[in-house]
């Protein structure tokens, strides 16, 4: 059985989804600060096979040690965490505790239960102010905000827990900038307020949730002057989670920590999404040009190359699938899971 920490979340319950389809079994441990149990409820209707749930902190040592007492986990997924790049800022303590001390308490919970393959949600920020595209060996930099700090400290926890023990099989994901929904669309991201992300932000704009999304500057040095990401859909996102640990559970694979980015290797600007959102769906997004935001990089994009060869990985679904899929999530779900 898989472990997901912070499985009814957006990325955690497509993942769910893609593992409960291949055949593995999975059990959710979930706070639910930002998410709803309702997400589980519908990845059983999706998949039609049992997704349980323990609602619970990994903060808390002792819950965590029922879960590993109580059932027979053979690997762990971790995407339980806070992820506000902009919360982040006012509020590091809770950053650091919920990212850096929360995956701490996990990990010393999966050693004493000697359970030790590991799959990180590790992010596209760690790579800094680096020169594009970024590959697994353009070195770390300084994330410019205390989230992407989180994310670089338990990379370099990792990094050293590995080598104190070499029994550990670990995996760093570098995610871009996950975007849309399952093709069905009842599962999708659900932020709580108002979105901090580009694509929830057009939807919402474009089910009148919204009265127009603002375009954070339009003079970067990029094609149209607005900045450019590299924007994978949420289903390719999942099955190279299901590949990442396929690759860690195969005897004929070093232990280790792993690392892999996990994008398209196409950027696409700002202005570009909105363009596309439009076409598609045939729905107008009015917008506004605002000042830029403190930290925002001009452009970045993945090399996935490496994840094509080792994990026979790639990202397959077009922007137009991202679209319609968005589209489809939010327009059957103006106000998500409530
Ligand atoms: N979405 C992105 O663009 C993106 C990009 C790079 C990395 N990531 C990372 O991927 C992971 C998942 O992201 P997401 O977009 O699905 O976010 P999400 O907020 O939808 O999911 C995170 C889940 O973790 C749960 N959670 C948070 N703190 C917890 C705690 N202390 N104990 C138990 N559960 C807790 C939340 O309730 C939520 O269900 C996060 O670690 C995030 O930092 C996300």
């Amino acid at each position: 059985m898989i472990l997901l920490t912070g499985g009814a979340g957006y990325i955690g319950s497509h993942t769910a989804v893609v593992l409960l389809r291949a055949g593995y079994e999975v059990l959710v441990v979930d706070n639910f600060c930002n998410s709803s149990p309702e997400s589980l409820k519908r990845i059983e209707k999706i998949t039609g096979k049992k997704c349980p749930y323990i609602r619970g902190d990994i903060r808390d040592r002792a819950l965590l040690d029922n879960v590993f007492q109580q059932h027979t986990i053979e690997a762990v997924i971790h995407f339980a965490g806070l992820k506000a790049v902009g919360e982040s800022y006012a509020k590091p303590l809770d950053y650091y505790h919920c990212n850096v001390f929360g995956t701490i308490t996990l990990l010393q919970a999966m050693q004493a239960f000697g359970v030790k393959t590991f799959v990180f949600s590790s992010s596209a920020t760690v790579y800094g102010n680096a020169p594009i595209p970024y590959t697994e060996q353009t070195p770390t930099g300084v994330p410019s905000n205390p989230y992407g700090r989180t994310k670089l400290h338990i990379e370099q926890i990792l990094q050293d827990l590995s080598n104190s023990d070499d029994e550990w099989k670990i995996a760093l994901l570098r995610y871009f900038n996950p975007v849309a929904a399952i093709e069905t669309g009842e599962i999708g991201e659900d932020p709580l307020g108002i979105p901090n992300n580009l694509m929830p932000f057009i939807s919402q704009v474009a089910v009148g949730k919204l009265p127009e999304l603002a375009v954070f500057g339009n003079d970067y040095p990029t094609r149209d002057g607005s900045c450019v990401r590299d924007f994978i859909h949420i289903m390719d996102l999942a099955e190279g989670h299901c590949a990442a640990l396929d690759f860690l559970q195969n005897p004929a694979h070093p232990n280790g920590v792993h690392i892999w980015n996990l994008g398209t290797g196409k950027g696409i600007s700002v202005l570009e999404m909105i363009a596309a959102f439009e076409k598609v769906n045939q729905v107008k997004i009015p917008y506004r040009i605002a000042p830029k935001r403190d930290g925002d990089l001009a452009e970045f994009y993945a090399n996935p190359n490496k994840a094509k060869m080792e994990l026979n990985w790639q990202a397959k679904r077009s922007l137009e699938d991202m679209m319609r899929d968005l589209w489809n999530w939010q327009k059957n779900n103006p106000n998500g899971y409530r």
